[in-house]
């Protein structure tokens, strides 16, 4: 599947991953200043994303446990989420996802 990253300054980046792999690994690998300190086990926040509106319902919101550690996170929105936890799958073909200005 395919994730469209929008970086602060606003230019796209398609990046193209395996089914299984998580937006904070595609983000990480493709430099974008995704960091993912903890390695996806949710104690950090530095994979903050957050989802474009139209594709929100379907990535979900965030579990309990997710919202605790993004209210760590700068810039936080309504459709905000760690991306460690986002596992992209052919559904989620084609997501857009913006990068906040401040990681
Ligand atoms: Fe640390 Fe996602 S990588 S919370």
């Amino acid at each position: 599947p395919n994730i469209i990253f929008v970086k602060p300054d606003g230019t796209e980046l398609n990046v193209n991953v395996n089914e299984g792999v998580s937006v904070m690994e595609a983000g990480r690998d493709a430099n974008l200043g995704i960091e993912g300190t903890c390695g996806g086990c949710l104690s950090c926040a530095t994979c903050h994303v957050i989802v474009d509106a139209d594709w929100f319902a379907k990535t979900g919101a965030p579990s309990e446990d997710e919202e605790d550690m993004l209210d760590l996170a700068f810039g936080l929105t309504e459709t905000s989420r760690l991306g460690c936890q986002l596992t992209m799958s052919a559904e989620l073909d084609g997501i857009r996802l913006t990068i906040p200005d401040d990681m």
